[in-house]
């Protein structure tokens, strides 16, 4: 690697996100490590795109790295152990994988599989995720705990899977759930173990500050949760009253917050405990962070913790709380998803072409010249190092003149065509001195002259928290990074939506508006991959422009550098997505035939064209969504 060029650790901050997983090979391309197999040489992401290429698994593809996956549950529920082990906590730990962070059955079994040995469980939010949740068996002791609002179907299922061995808690959000509750059970007879939501008042910092404290949407107050304990008392339930949910709140950035949130949580559990609630389960929710920008600090989307920090606190501050009220230890429940699932997803996709904001050459002067056009054209002969922002000013001053004149008539649509080309070598003329010269060019005067590059993606379909929240993650080219990355750009999607566009980026000294990256080479694709998307995203995702899931494989990475395809998903296709959206495909087929056969009859067609239209048509809805 060239030592005069930055690395792509310098530029794209890769060892201070990528967790160890995320490399950077001297071949210039990005590498996967096997944490399980931490000895092992990276695997060539590139390399792994061919293979699944050849095996006719294309981009754009959701990759998701199974050992990923197995390394996180083992992550956090070994270091939940050695934190009870070292401070002689005589509860267990007990998380939950709540399934709204990431529905896919592939994620779902593997955590399932995965997590069997820790008495790892599942949280369902809807009916739907519990339907999921009974289909699989965990854990002798592991629990399902069911929260959000619940009809009595909803309170009936989780009731009856008590007789076939499953621990699953219906945590009550109100006290109107609890009445609903006390009828259900009494009508089927069975004892079901219950649970209450607790709304802290501390307010957590960060993007999710509102789903912690008073005005949060859910869990009960003081008053709320006395009415339910009096109910339940009444009602002759109050024995089968097991956990506290305490939701700390999502991607909380100060491990503060979490002490802070975990103490309060436990003043409830103790002062329900004095109330005569025989608890033995306090569940924290929530609120694992990951560290998207690697910068290790209390922003929106960093941490200023570890993992092991965060159970460490977690453990010791319920621990210090009981051993003050002389309560029991209670089993810990964590209800983590974004730190467990996030790293296991990548999405990848290929730039398809470049829209660049600046040209090789400048036309020459002619006679007919606007005379704004020779002061625009002057330029060239005085851009230097020195006069870099006279120059940037002078630019923009003509070019904004000249546009005026044209917008009035004054020139014409070649005369203004030759002004935006000049324009435009100008701007390669700085971008150049500002690269290779080290002269300061202001990040936002960068932006203005970034290249768009079009990629096969939807912005809205595969990264929806980018557009919505502005979610900050990870995104770099995958090969070539032993190359000079000669331009910058942001990072346009293939609907034709102007929001369907990236332009803030992790960069190793902070956050950017637009991304360094190479000149696109010419007979071969260039990837770029965004890491991290494993939370959320999946089913978050809308059908804009009708763009469906992407290709999705699930690979494991083995010892000896290869990999294993364990499951491939094909995305949808056109005639998938129409169904979605209420078009029946065979209705569209058939309208369309209607139309080629009414142009033979009228003589518009001929009657040999009618096998093309209709065979070309037919390829599009059997086709995928995406560029092909
Ligand atoms: C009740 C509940 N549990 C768990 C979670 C998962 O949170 P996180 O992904 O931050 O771990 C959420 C998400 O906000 C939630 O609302």
């Amino acid at each position: 690697m060239n030592k005069t060029l930055p690395t792509p650790h310098e530029i794209y901050g890769i060892d201070k996100w990528g967790k160890d997983l995320i490399v950077a090979m001297d071949n210039g391309e990005i590498g996967l490590k096997n944490p399980l197999n931490p000895s092992a040489a990276p695997i060539s992401l590139p390399g792994i795109l061919r293979d699944l290429d050849d095996r006719g698994v294309h981009v754009p593809m959701l990759l998701r790295v199974s050992s990923y996956l197995e390394n996180e549950i083992s992550h956090i529920n070994e270091c939940f152990a050695e934190a009870i082990q070292r401070v002689a906590y005589k509860g267990n730990y007990r998380g939950v994988f709540p399934i709204k962070v990431n529905q896919q059955a592939q994620v779902i079994e593997r955590i399932v599989e995965f997590g069997k040995r820790y008495s790892y469980g599942l949280e369902a939010g809807s009916k739907p995720e519990l339907v999921i949740a009974l289909a699989h068996r965990l854990g002798r002791e592991a629990l399902i705990v069911c929260n959000g609002i619940k009809d009595e179907e909803f309170i009936s299922l989780a009731t009856l899977s008590r007789k076939i061995g499953f621990n699953t808690v219906i945590v009550l959000e109100s006290p109107k759930e609890a009445d609903t509750v006390i009828k259900v059970v009494k009508e089927l007879g069975v004892e079901p173990m219950l649970g209450v939501r607790v709304k802290l008042t501390n307010q957590i910092s960060g993007k999710w500050e509102k789903s912690s404290g008073d005005r949060s949407a859910f869990g009960m107050n003081t008053d709320q949760l006395i009415a339910v304990i009096d109910k339940l008392r009444d009602a002759g339930l109050l024995h089968c009253l097991k956990l506290q949910h305490s939701h700390l709140g999502s991607q909380v950035p100060d491990v503060n917050d979490v002490r802070r949130a975990v103490s309060e949580a436990c003043r409830f559990y103790t002062e329900l405990t004095r109330e005569g609630v025989p608890l033995t389960h306090l569940d924290l929710g929530g609120g694992l962070g990951v560290d998207y920008t690697g910068e290790k600090s209390a922003t929106e989307s960093s941490i200023n913790y570890t993992m092991r920090e965060y159970c460490t606190n977690v453990v010791e501050t319920v621990q210090y709380a009981m051993d003050a009220a002389g309560i029991d230890h209670p089993d810990i429940v964590t209800e983590s998803g974004r730190a467990v699932v996030a790293t296991s997803s990548m999405l990848i996709f290929n730039v398809l072409e470049a829209t660049l904001y600046d040209a090789p050459t400048a036309p020459k002067a002619e006679a007919e010249d606007h005379h704004l056009i020779s002061d625009l054209l002057a330029i060239t002969e005085y851009i230097s190092a020195e006069r870099l922002q006279e120059c940037w000013n002078d630019a923009n001053f003509y070019r904004n003149e000249l546009r005026a004149l044209f917008h009035r008539g004054y020139i014409d649509l070649r005369q203004m065509a030759r002004a935006e080309r000049i324009y435009l070598h100008l701007m390669s003329r700085i971008k150049q001195h500002a690269a290779f010269d080290n002269i300061s060019v202001s990040d936002e005067q960068l932006n203005t002259l970034s290249d768009i590059y079009h990629c096969n993606f939807s912005l809205f379909q595969s990264l929806p928290d980018v557009w919505a929240i502005d979610q900050l993650h990870p995104m770099v080219p995958l090969q070539m990074l032993n190359q000079h990355p000669d331009r910058r750009a942001v990072l346009s999607d293939i609907t034709c939506d102007s929001d369907g566009k990236v332009d803030r980026f992790i960069l190793a000294d902070g956050i950017s508006h637009s991304l360094p990256v190479h000149t696109l080479p010419e007979n071969e694709p260039y990837y770029m991959g965004v890491f991290f998307v494993g939370a959320y995203q999946e089913t978050l995702g809308d059908l804009h422009n009708l763009f469906g899931d992407t290709n999705v494989a699930t690979i494991d990475l083995r010892a000896d550098g290869g990999f294993d395809l364990l499951h491939e998903q094909e995305g949808d296709t056109i005639s998938e997505v129409l169904s979605y959206v209420e078009f029946d495909p065979q209705d569209c087929v058939a309208a369309f035939r209607r139309m080629v056969d009414e142009a033979i009859s009228s003589g518009a067609l001929k009657s040999k064209d009618r096998k093309l239209l209709m065979g070309a048509y037919r390829d599009s809805i059997n086709g995928y969504t995406y560029y092909e």
